[in-house]
């Protein structure tokens, strides 16, 4: 494993030097690392842990490029005391984690304490090693036997999340700075459920807009129990964020533009903070809209500690010739080896106008993901990922910007801390600031690993 004695030579050391006189250089703003349970884990079969619905939608042929599946991914279940003393090694503040929730429940509710274990073991290191646990109850990886019950289109998936996150306060109170209750469940709903693009693989809008609701509604439901069981952490939720640009600047592409940022966006944010759906999801889906019961959206909209954004890229949209719009791809733009255009000013542009938008409802926000995938080899010990260091410059100073014109922003976490199991795309996509070499699990650190590290070093000696 590289580490700092392997003295890189500048560019790495002084890379985020520019922001070392911003607040995002200074202590108290909080600076972090990111992976979830499906993506790193691996042991899928080990210690009563039971399938989930990525279990049975990598194990379908076609679902994921080159048939790659995360039955062992990073192998983290075996070997999280070496990966807990590589976030250390990095000087972060914290990290950002999820907990498989079929790892620790079994089917009739009771609760698996091999599974549970495992997380106090991780979470205790992690406090060892003074690292802030920021810990997020579901990163997509639902049990499939409440699939096979319907899934997220199932009211009753809300009710069994809020006994989930119940169980989870009540094992793992205390040792949780922050508790988020979802991450991005645009993603849960529309690519789970409508495009078929995520597990489980439906593609059906009624579905997706029931869907939401429910992952909504369990949000809300859980938010409660965490409160009542772990009233000392910070309780949040992670909002995955689109930025969209009319192709040209006729009406209908710019109405287009609009529409395609209300249903990434507005559609999981205006419940949750202004205790609405906006219309524009009737316009954009006729005839889709779910079932929502008295009371509901005062359950989803109670107050929040803090809100997550996740942010990666923006996209070019026309209109569809009727009520709705397609994305299209705008050649000679930069772009990550995912296709993505590289876009920083989106992340202040979006933040500046969410602070317009929901004013004092909306809660402060950490950026619980930002990073880039990058065809990344190991040459003579070393992986010189330059495109993703300039991307985590310049994502960071669009941040600063944003805070200067007055967002409340407390903290970044780089996704990911390593390569990892990136869904549809399996393993070719690496996002790591660390290397893992998937035949010997052999991490590496990265520039961009070594960049950071640097950063923090010299923030904590002139802090
Ligand atoms: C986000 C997911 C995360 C990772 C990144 C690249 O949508 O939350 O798990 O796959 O994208």
């Amino acid at each position: 494993m590289n580490t700092l004695s392997s003295s890189p030579a500048l560019p790495v050391a002084e890379a985020l030097a520019p922001l070392s006189s911003s607040r995002i250089g200074r202590p108290g703003f909080l600076w972090g690392v990111a992976t979830s349970s499906y993506q790193i884990e691996g042991a899928v079969a080990e210690d009563g842990r039971l399938p989930s619905i990525w279990d049975t939608y990598d194990g379908t042929p076609g679902r994921v490029l080159h048939g790659d599946r995360g039955t062992v991914a990073c192998d983290h279940y075996h070997r999280w005391e070496e990966d807990v003393d590589l976030i250390a090694s990095l000087g972060v503040d914290a990290y950002r984690l999820s907990i498989a929730w079929p790892r620790v429940m079994t089917e009739d509710g009771r609760k698996n304490d091999k599974g549970i274990d495992f997380y106090k073991r991780l979470l205790d290191r992690l406090a060892d090693k003074g690292l802030q646990r920021y810990v997020t109850l579901y990163h997509w990886d639902l049990p499939q036997w409440m699939e096979d019950r319907g899934g997220w289109t199932n009211r009753e998936t809300a009710y069994r999340f809020a006994d989930y996150a119940e169980l989870m306060a009540r094992e793992l109170g205390g040792r949780v700075e922050a508790w988020a209750t979802l991450n991005e469940p645009w993603c849960s709903a529309y690519l789970g459920y409508a495009n078929g693009r995520h597990a489980p693989g439906r593609t059906d809008i009624r579905h997706a807009r029931a869907a939401m609701h429910h992952l909504l509604l369990g949000h809300g439901l859980a938010i409660q129990a965490l409160r009542a069981n772990d009233p000392g952490a910070k309780l949040g939720l992670v909002a995955n964020i689109g930025h969209a640009k009319a192709l040209t600047d006729s009406p209908a592409d710019r109405r287009a533009a609009q529409l395609h940022e209300m249903q990434h966006n507005a559609w999981v944010l205006d419940p949750l903070l202004k205790q609405r759906y906006p219309e524009a999801l009737d316009e954009l889906w006729p005839g889709s809209a779910p079932v929502v019961l008295e009371n509901d959206l005062a359950t989803i909209g109670q107050r929040m500690d803090f809100l997550g954004i996740n942010y990666y890229f923006r996209s070019h949209v026309k209109s569809d010739g009727a009520h709705g719009f397609e994305e299209v791809h705008v050649d000679g733009l930069e772009r990550t080896q995912m296709g993505w255009e590289v876009y920083p000013e989106g992340l202040r542009t979006l933040l500046v106008g969410f602070r317009e938008t929901y004013g004092a409802a909306l809660p402060p926000i950490y950026i619980t993901e930002n990073g880039i995938a990058c065809d990344d080899r190991v040459q003579d010990g070393r992986v010189h990922d330059t495109q993703r260091i300039s991307f985590l410059l310049r994502h960071l100073q669009a941040l600063d910007a944003a805070m200067q014109q007055g967002v409340d922003v407390r903290g970044y976490f780089c996704w990911s801390l390593m390569d990892n199991f990136e869904w549809a795309f399996g393993y070719e996509r690496r996002f790591g600031l660390v290397h893992v070499d998937y035949d010997t699990q052999v991490r590496t650190l990265k520039d961009s690993a070594l960049a950071v590290q640097h950063f923090m070093q010299a923030r904590k000696a002139t802090a």
